[in-house]
């Protein structure tokens, strides 16, 4: 058993959503000698377990909000091998995806890119020094193929579409920085396939059963590929299947 000194830690950000919280239920079965640092705006509201590794922390997801996470997180600093960045929204009470360009409308738009796109962003700028160590250092973005620029042939969504190829545009660019200041930590854009939650809800009807996986399903298929991905210096864009996607 390892010291609470030595021990790794695997941080989920957004830890209230139905695939981060599949995952936080996996790592506390399958990997005992690790912390799990749970990230939601209500931790309160996370199921009750009495699981010694997992700590949970409230965080508002505004720039204040996260840089203080960060320091709250400086126990681990150094010693933290898996992220994964799972917040992210389609609709909300008041916003729809697009079909038309006239569904359009700013404060819409503008919130989807500030809750898929910045939001994010900012964890990738704060946790540098977080991540950066001698330890190996996987960072998955839940992205969507829809973010793909080149796979594009169904359009609408526009928002959508957009917050999460410029999410996969800041991921690349990211990791040509990370490659050269935090060498040990891979930036990886991830697909979780058409996932059962509450995001694709209300888009279901024409997914074939067989393709609408669970969050059980994806998390087993997040963990397993990264712990077989190489630490490469370069950015993935991968689906649930661990295929590349074209960006
Ligand atoms: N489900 C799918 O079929 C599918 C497909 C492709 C990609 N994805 C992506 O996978 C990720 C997780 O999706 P999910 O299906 O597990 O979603 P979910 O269960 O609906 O969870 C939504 C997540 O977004 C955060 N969130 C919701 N509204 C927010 C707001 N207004 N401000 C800040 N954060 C907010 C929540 O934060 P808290 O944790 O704080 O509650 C939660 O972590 C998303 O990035 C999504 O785009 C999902």
């Amino acid at each position: 058993m390892s010291t609470d000194h030595e021990r790794q830690a695997c941080l989920i950000i957004g830890a209230g959503s139905a695939i981060g919280g599949a995952i936080i239920r996996r790592l506390g079965t399958e990997n005992p000698d690790c912390d799990i640092l749970a990230v939601c705006r209500r931790p309160e509201a996370l199921p009750h377990t009495a699981d010694a590794c997992l700590h949970t922390f409230a965080c508002d997801y505004t720039e204040p909000g996260i840089i203080q996470l960060v320091q709250q997180l400086k126990p681990w600093h150094g010693r933290i091998r898996l992220v994964v960045i799972s917040t992210g929204i389609l609709h909300t009470g008041t916003i729809k995806p697009e079909k038309r360009v006239e569904d359009l409308h700013m404060d819409s738009m503008l919130e989807v890119l500030r809750v898929n796109t910045v939001m994010p962003t900012l964890w990738l700028s704060y946790l540098l020094d977080a991540v950066r160590s001698d330890i190996p250092c996987r960072v998955f973005t839940l992205s969507a193929r829809v973010g793909s620029i080149s796979d594009n042939r169904k359009g609408g969504w526009y928002s959508y579409r957009a917050s999460k190829a410029a999410l996969n545009m800041v991921i690349r660019t990211a990791a040509v920085e990370y490659a050269r200041r935090a060498p040990n930590v891979k930036l990886v854009a991830f697909h979780p396939g058409t996932v059962d939650t509450e995001l694709s809800k209300p888009f279901q009807r024409n997914v074939p059963q067989d393709k609408l996986f669970s969050p059980d399903f994806v998390a087993e298929r997040l963990l397993t590929i990264s712990s077989d991905l190489p630490i490469d210096g370069d950015a993935s864009y991968l689906d649930w299947a661990g295929k590349s996607i074209t960006w």
